[in-house]
């Protein structure tokens, strides 16, 4: 017997978990592509358990996530937001078997920055990962016009003052052999924040890559504009502390 409080609509359960559209998801039951526990689905509204449940859509399991995790490598010339007149979005690159209701890019990054984009729709745990109290570091390498200067360290450690009026919380930068390359941590997501830092000194940013967030890090093997699913066991290094 199915539980009532954890039961859902058939159309909803396979709009949301494939990606579709309630009117496709319809059209599927329709045409008697989905069956549960083994039985065609007749009813658009058929209530269903999905944690017991076992529902095959055009032959394929449909295997329940409650949420789902996405890390991306950003290209550059790509936006951050779910939707944009004239932009690719960020949504647009994922392929269609990790599409589902509710998706969103859980911070920004700059159209000309690249990297480490995490994409869920579990607002709970974006908001432990995007708010400023939570302190979750980003980890970014960054280009700059200018060799930067080793005077950079205590400033950035000393928590700066951007624009005149943002304070920023301590960060961390760390200057490559060639020093226009750095690395530079930030335990928050103010708006163009690297950015602004870097003129803050009297520098500039000229290229942009976010490698971290938390202890998690941008995986390799993903060439820019690829995505792959965060399993499971990683979600917690999303926000676990790395810097001390
Ligand atoms: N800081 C910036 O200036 N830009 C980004 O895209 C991310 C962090």
């Amino acid at each position: 017997m199915a539980d009532k409080n954890k039961t859902m609509r058939i159309d909803k359960f396979l709009s949301n978990q494939l990606g579709i559209s309630r009117t496709d998801a319809k059209e599927l039951i329709k045409k008697r592509l989905v069956t549960v526990n083994g039985a065609a689905v007749k009813f658009f509204d058929m209530k269903i358990d999905p944690g017991s449940d076992r529902i095959i859509s055009e032959g394929r399991e449909v295997v329940y996530r409650e949420h789902i995790y996405i890390m991306l490598n950003k290209p550059q010339g790509v936006v951050c937001s779910t939707k944009d007149g004239l932009s690719k979005t960020v949504l647009e690159l994922l392929p269609t078997e990790l599409l589902r209701d509710g998706l969103f890019p859980a911070g920004r990054l700059d159209k000309d920055t690249e990297g480490f984009v995490f994409i869920t729709d579990d607002g709970a745990l974006a908001h432990k990962i995007l708010s400023p109290k939570s302190h979750v570091e980003k980890l970014y390498f960054a280009r700059l016009e200018k060799p930067a200067e080793e005077g950079y360290k205590d400033i950035f450690a000393s928590g700066m003052e951007i624009d005149g009026r943002d304070i920023c919380l301590p960060a961390k930068i760390e200057i490559c052999d060639d020093p226009h390359e750095v690395y530079i941590s930030i335990k928050e997501g103010m708006y163009h924040q690297v950015k602004r830092m870097a003129e803050a000194v009297g520098n500039r940013v000229i290229y942009l890559k976010r490698l971290k967030i938390g202890e998690l890090a941008l995986d390799e093997n993903l060439a820019p504009g690829e995505c792959r699913e965060i399993m499971h066991k990683e979600v917690e290094k999303l926000y676990t502390k790395f810097m001390p």
